[in-house]
């Protein structure tokens, strides 16, 4: 694991950012894996100003996002459709057809993840995957378990992974209970893995995913096998480290 540690959020959200660039710089045609909640907002601000800057293009990047809300409408304000719309798409060039967020609402959702795996294997896997972490360690919607699940999957949110949401959705809104997400294979067959955590709401987090044993109690502890991976943390979030 390569583990930079940076001493704010913004310089950590600006490393990841010219590591997001480089791959698009090196690789035009690249496949990024991309991920939504707060950790990515400030990278994708800083895409689109590169991208508005004239410095990088998508018009050949093709995407696949790590999950979504089993029973959202493509359109609902809280699906990661409309999140990566609001937040990435409208501010750069990825053509409409090379983005991809598994559908919430499909009426086989066990169908629309094997299809999910599939249009990856296909595509020849995911260039650069970019991870945040969950409080509790999960990396997509991959939750503490008793085994890591290979596939893409429906998954049972845990009650953490539900109240920490909450945030995002009206007061009194119903928070999904489950969702679609990328299995662990996927994202363990990306040429390079790109985890980025911030806040001192990550450290315990950070420090099991990095120092504890690889444990399907601590998802993100399965990167320690990945022979590529970035883990990008502000001093908060490495806050926990031994050493430190
Ligand atoms: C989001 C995702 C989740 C988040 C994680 C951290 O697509 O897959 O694993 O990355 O829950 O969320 P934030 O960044 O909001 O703390």
């Amino acid at each position: 694991m390569n583990i930079c540690i940076y001493s704010s959020v913004e310089q950590a959200a600006s490393a990841a950012t010219l590591l997001i660039a480089a791959q698009v710089i090196k690789k035009p045609q690249s496949v990024l894996g991309l991920a939504t909640g707060s950790t990515p907002l400030p990278i994708y601000r800083e895409l689109i100003q590169m991208h508005k800057g004239g410095l990088l293009d998508f018009s050949k990047v093709v995407t696949y996002n790590l999950d979504e809300y089993k029973g959202l409408a493509p359109d609902h304000p809280c699906s990661y459709k409309r999140f990566m719309r609001e937040n990435l798409f409208c501010g750069i060039n990825v053509p409409q057809g090379s983005i991809h967020i598994p559908n919430g609402l499909a009426s086989d959702a066990d169908n629309e993840c094997l299809a999910y795996d599939a249009a990856i294997a296909r595509i020849g896997g995911l260039d650069l995957q970019l991870l945040g972490l969950g409080a509790n360690a999960h990396i997509g919607f991959n939750e503490p378990a008793a085994q890591f699940t290979a596939h893409s999957h429906v998954v049972q949110l845990t009650d953490r992974t539900i109240s920490d949401n909450r945030r995002f959705f009206g007061e009194g809104e119903p928070v999904p209970t489950h969702a679609l997400t990328l299995g662990i294979q996927p994202i363990m067959q990306a040429k390079h893995v790109l985890l980025v955590a911030t806040g001192s709401g990550k450290a315990d987090a950070v420090r099991s995913m990095i120092e504890g044993d690889v444990d399907p109690m601590v998802p993100a502890s399965i990167l320690q096998m990945h022979p590529c991976v970035t883990i990008v943390l502000d001093a908060d979030a490495a806050s926990k480290l031994s050493g430190r």
